[in-house]
Formats: C-alpha cells, structure tokens, sequence
C-alpha cells in the first residue's frame, strides 16, 4: 500500500508504478538521504516538534539502514524511490516514532538536498582528479622539455614549438575548468532543507540548525525557487562539458599524432586495442570513446536544459529526470580523468618524426619577416618580401637552407650573413620568449608558474 492509498480509492495502475517509479537511478543518493534525514530529524527534536527519545529511535533506524544498505541487505526493488523506500523502511524498523521522520518536509525540498550534498561530494572528487592529471601533464612537459614538434594552425605547418608548451595549453584548459567548478560549488553549497513542498512551514522548524549540522554556510531564500531550481545541476553539467570538450581535443591531438601520416607518439599497448579482423592494427579506442562521451556529456546537459525550459513553478515530476543526466556525466567525466593521466604518462614520443615534420612548410618564414622588421622595415612589406622568397624557393624546390646569400640579398639587400642562423629549427623556438610564447625561457616560466598553480590545491572552500 502506497502513502498516500488513504486518499485513492483505486489502486495504482501497475504500469504507472513502474513508469513513475526511479528507485533504479536514485538508489545511489542514500547515503546522501539518510543523512538528510538525520539532521532533519535532530532539528526537530531541537525545536520541541518531536520527543527526543523518538528522534533517537529515528536516527538508529535511520544509522541501521544505511548499515544494511552498505552491505548490499536491503532489496528497494519495486519501490517508488529512494525517500519513499528509506521512510518505509524506518516506519517499519520505528514503528510510531517513524512515522514522524517526515514532519514539515517534503520529497521536493529532501531530493534538492540530496542532489546538493552529493554534488558537493562529486565536485571535490573531480576538482581532485584534475589536478592529479594537471600533475602528470606538468611532470611529461619537463621531462620532454627539448622535444620539439610543428605547430599548427587549420592543421597546416605554421611554427614550430615545444612539445611541452603544447602540451601544457591543457594544462590552462584544466584550471579554467577547476576554477568554473570552484564557482558553481558556492551554488551548490546552500541548503535547500525546510521549505516543504513549495510554501514553506507553519511548523517552528530552524534551518539555520539544519545548515550548521550540514556545513552549508547559506539557506535557500524563495521556497518556491528552491524546490523548483535546477540551475546549480545545469552550471555543473555546463562544467563537465567544458572539461569533456577539452579532452576531446587532447583526444584528437593524440589520433592525429599517433596515426601513420603524423607518427609523433606511440600510446602504450595497454590503452589501445586491436583489431579483431587485420592483426597488423592498434587503435586509440580510448582516444575515440572520450571523444563520443563528450556528446552523451552534452546530450545530458541539452536534457535538462530543455527539461528547464518553460516549465511552470514550482515542483513538477518532470524535476525527477533530471538525476539520469547528472549521474551520467559524472560517471563518464570520473572514467576518463581516471584514465587519461595513466594513458599521457605512459605516451612514447618520436622526437625524430616531430622534428622532421617541425622542418617542413617554411617553418622559419615568420622568423625572417621578424628579421627585416628587427632592420626597420614595416611588418606588411617584410611579410611581402618573405612571400616572394618563399614563392622562389617553391619554383625552384629549394627551401631557405639551399639558398645562398645572394638569393636572400635579391629580395632585400638588408639579409646578411646571420640570417642562416634565424632560419634554425632551435633558433626559431628558443626565441619566441614573450610572454606566454613558447622560447626557452618563456617555457620554463610557464612550468614554474604552473607548478604554482598545482600548489594552491583544488579545495573549494578555501578558494
Ligand atoms: N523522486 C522524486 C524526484 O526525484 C522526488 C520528489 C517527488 N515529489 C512529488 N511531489 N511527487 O524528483
């Protein structure tokens, strides 16, 4: 018999239980639940609500159930969801004082609170695991400081770089991302508790309490809003797409870069997968899947976006959808922050390859415009006059090393003799030293300044 059968005269279609049923997506929040419902419950043996031997029997019921539920002992098949099956459960193990637990709360304010402290937990994890791959990253681009590789742009050779300052730009990608989800944890960090369904409570009940037992430093101010306000779930999953968005494009750095046409790296047997028809091949299927779950990630986003949109206050049951998304970007987004740190230390790379390719393309035209404009000339005519020399090469198949000086001294008489030493690879690299560029020194800076930034840690407290 449901809770509310006293009110039906007929009985819940079996279909319609099941349809609206999501004990199989919520069951996770217990924990979460139950310790909702124990500051819950102590508040209201605190303002006089309850007796405070029934607000004991309560909690041990409350403390017993999550025991056995930990152990995997209680079967909530068939259940409504997870707070309908808790309150059951301590109706039955509580008997009277059980019946009390759900005194001046109600399903909507109890899942917001649920979703919050979970998120909480959630976020910390996460912030954790990206900065233990912020940390592999970091230890990969000193280790490979002098490896040199050609940068792109529209993936045609444009200037060489280091490998390492390549690498590193998603170490910046990941702290932006720390810092969005630091943001959107102060959002989720307020206490949504004791608003009941939507109006609030004639019930002398005192949130302030319930907060300071479940460390939230602020309380939702609207009822309404704060049974019907999904937008610090929203932040979150705009947060986990970002993030997921930036390791597909590490992903597809590493499909290019692993592929015959590139041969920068070689990823390590264990993260690829063979071929179950050509034994020659190994394939970054890790690579590929993240790229896919990006889209589920933003599907999930699109979901609730939409779920949101137009949907008229305060609480509808629609609200329950909205746990499918959540779980799901998290479980994906925790999967492959777990595995890309243990895949990029394990990379090989091909300093041959990268270096031959880096060498290609002109790589040095830039470098001898810079050269002229040291000499006084106007960026546009030095930019002209490298295109000609660079139009010269191609109708001879030369490339600048092949010319001798007097080629160079045709285009413009102010090339001398030290302009063989600008058209070098290391040359050409070690010299971008503006700030964030990738010279010599610029990237050691960028390294110690990164190294900075690992040290503030990633608590969202403190920050
Ligand atoms: N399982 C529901 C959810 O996730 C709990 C709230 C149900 N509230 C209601 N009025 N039916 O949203």
């Amino acid at each position: 018999m449901s809770l509310w059968a006293e009110r039906f005269s007929e009985e819940t279609d079996e279909l319609v239980k099941d349809f609206t049923s999501s004990i199989d997506v919520d069951r996770k929040l217990y924990p979460h639940d139950i310790i909702g419902s124990i500051a819950h419950v102590k508040m209201l043996s605190k303002v006089g609500i309850i007796e405070e031997k029934e607000a004991q029997k309560i909690i041990l019921a409350l403390e017993e159930i999550k025991k056995d539920l930990d152990k995997g002992k209680l079967d909530f098949t068939g259940k409504e969801d997870i707070h309908m099956a808790i309150e059951e459960e301590v109706i039955r193990r509580a008997g009277e004082a059980g019946k009390k637990l759900h005194t001046a709360r109600s399903r909507n304010d109890q899942i917001a609170l649920d979703e919050r402290l979970f998120l909480r937990e959630e976020i910390s994890e996460i912030l954790h695991l990206i900065s233990n791959f912020q940390r592999v990253i970091l230890e990969f681009a000193e280790k490979n400081r002098q490896v040199i590789l050609p940068g792109y742009t529209h993936l045609q050779y444009a200037q060489p770089v280091f490998f390492s300052h390549h690498l590193l730009a998603y170490f910046w990608m990941l702290q932006r991302d720390k810092l969005r989800l630091k943001d959107c944890y102060v959002r989720v960090n307020v206490l949504p508790l004791g608003v009941g369904a939507l109006a609030g409570t004639s019930l002398p009940i005192d949130r302030a309490y319930v907060a300071r037992l479940l460390n939230f430093p602020l309380i939702t101010k609207n009822s309404m809003d704060t049974v019907s306000d999904r937008d610090y779930i929203i932040e979150f999953l705009c947060c986990v797409a970002l993030l997921m968005m930036h390791l597909s494009r590490l992903s597809e750095d590493l499909i290019l870069w692993s592929s015959p046409a590139f041969s920068f790296v070689e990823i390590s047997d264990a993260f690829t997968t063979g071929s179950s028809l050509m034994p020659q091949k190994k394939n970054p299927d890790v690579a590929e899947l993240t790229r896919a779950k990006t889209a589920r990630v933003y599907g999930d986003l699109f979901s609730l976006l939409t779920t949101m949109k137009a949907l008229p206050l305060s609480y509808n049951r629609d609200l329950q959808e909205d746990k499918s998304s959540l779980f799901e970007a998290v479980k994906i987004i925790k999967r492959c922050l777990k595995l890309y740190p243990r895949m990029i230390g394990k990379i090989k790379l091909n300093h041959e390859n990268m270096r031959k390719q880096a060498q290609q393309g002109f790589f040095a035209a830039t470098d001898l415009a810079d050269y002229l404009v040291e000499k006084g000339v106007p960026f546009r005519e030095a930019h002209g006059m490298v295109g000609k020399l660079v139009k010269h090469c191609l109708k001879e198949n030369k490339c600048f090393e092949d010319l001798a000086l007097k080629d160079y001294q045709k285009i413009s008489s102010l090339f001398e003799a030290d302009v063989f030493q600008r058209i070098k690879l290391e040359e050409s690299v070690f010299n971008k030293e503006s700030t964030g560029g990738t010279g010599k020194k610029s990237l050691a800076r960028q390294i110690k300044l990164a190294r900075e930034k690992l040290e503030e840690g990633e608590n969202p407290i403190a920050s």
